[in-house]
């Protein structure tokens, strides 16, 4: 398997859940939420903050430090401090088991 895909069991990530994983060598934020789930680096662009330390509010990922938000479908922050996007990552349930790529 390439390090740029990596599987991790659907029962691993509960609903509302975040978890943080690797793909290629970086840290990612994997959620699952309203019944998908979603991919974005893991680190804020505001100040490298992990984001998978936060929060789920819908679809979207709050900082745990100043609590910036992220829309996980496009990684683009909804609420400031942050005013950089973060990277968005292909995330698909494969079966039982979710599948996030680069
Ligand atoms: S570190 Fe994320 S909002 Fe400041």
């Amino acid at each position: 398997m390439s390090d740029n895909r990596v599987e991790l069991s659907l029962s691993e990530l509960g609903e509302g859940e975040l978890t943080q994983v690797t793909v290629g060598g970086e840290p990612v934020c994997v959620a699952r939420t309203g019944g998908k789930v979603y991919a974005v680096a893991d680190q804020c662009s505001h100040v490298q903050i992990p984001l998978s330390d936060g929060s789920l509010e819908g679809r979207q990922v709050v900082c745990p430090w100043h609590g910036a938000m992220f829309d996980l479908e496009t990684g683009r922050p909804t609420c400031g401090p942050a005013t950089e996007p973060v990277k968005c990552y292909a995330a698909r349930v494969e079966g039982d088991v979710i599948v996030v790529e680069d």
